[in-house]
């Protein structure tokens, strides 16, 4: 039973400096809804709908977000506006959302094993929503869901990325079962192209089984310094079966200035169908 999905939000957001100095980088808009909405409705579409946050200082604006504002339901009532925070309001009452704090900022993989006293020992997702995914039919986590359903086991997705840009990403050693399936044997994370094991990139959605919290209490830190959810990953690949999957669909780093214009601007497209003046 998949049910929980986690989402590691601790992350200072320098690169968005100085807006993100007192408002988390999560709450950043694309067009007028914030970025870790739009990932907290893909794990929701994916039944996904018990959310736990890994959250930081400087963050409670999430948690007020996720919250019902009466005073403003009620001054909203009766005016044009009064629609706009429905599709919010039902995702607020149609999930359960629980928190807990990464004291220390030592990695993904930290952030993760912070998560386990809120995942315990069932399967479930992770949701980077930096990485800003739409996809084509169905969602990321609803397609991730689907291998997970058939084969039972880690799903991870992945997307091609050049060459040229593998150090940004954690990139899989494995072997195609299917046009979109792959069969996992290692991951490296952040590898430089010429000790890259291939150019399939590992992106911010995955789904995990409990037994990764295991492998996360018993790496070491790796690149950067911190405990890469990357390298608990690839030992987990040595026990038990790891997925991973080309997605259908596209998506933009949103960690980055370009990658946040460039999905702004595809939103705007979506919307309005036609680019921004
Ligand atoms: C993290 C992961 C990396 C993954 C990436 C996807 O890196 O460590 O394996 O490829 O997210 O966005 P970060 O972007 O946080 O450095």
């Amino acid at each position: 039973m998949l049910r929980k999905c986690l989402f590691p939000v601790a992350g200072y957001g320098t690169r968005f400096l100085p807006a993100t100095k007192v408002m988390p980088k999560e709450m950043l808009p694309i067009l007028d809804k914030p970025l870790v909405q739009y990932g907290i409705e893909e794990a929701a579409e994916a039944g996904l709908n018990q959310i736990c946050f890994v959250t930081g200082q400087a963050k409670r604006a999430i948690e007020d977000h996720f919250d019902r504002n009466m005073e403003l339901d009620d001054h909203l009532a009766g005016t044009e506006r009064a629609n706009t925070l429905l599709s919010l309001n039902e995702l607020i009452t149609g999930c359960q959302f629980t928190y807990t704090r990464q004291a220390e900022q030592l990695g993904l993989g930290h952030a993760i094993k912070v998560g386990e006293s809120l995942i315990g020992n069932e399967p479930f997702g992770v949701v980077l929503p930096d990485d800003f995914c739409i996809g084509n039919d169905v969602g990321v986590m609803s397609q991730l869901k689907s291998i997970f359903q058939e084969h039972q086991c880690t799903v991870i997705a992945v997307e091609e990325v050049p060459m040229d840009r593998t150090a940004s990403y954690g990139i899989i050693h494995g072997h195609q079962i299917s046009s979109s399936l792959y069969e996992v044997e290692k991951l490296v994370e952040k590898p430089a192209p010429e000790s890259a094991p291939s150019n399939i990139a590992v992106i911010g959605r995955y789904i995990l089984s409990p037994e990764v919290f295991g492998e996360l209490a018993t790496i070491n830190k790796g690149v950067g310094g911190e405990y890469q959810l990357t390298d608990a990953i690839s030992n987990l690949a040595q026990n038990s079966r790891v997925l991973a999957l080309k997605f259908d669909g596209c998506r933009f780093d949103c960690g980055s200035l370009a990658g946040f214009v460039a999905a702004t601007n595809y939103s705007f497209r979506c919307r309005f169908g036609t680019a921004p003046p």
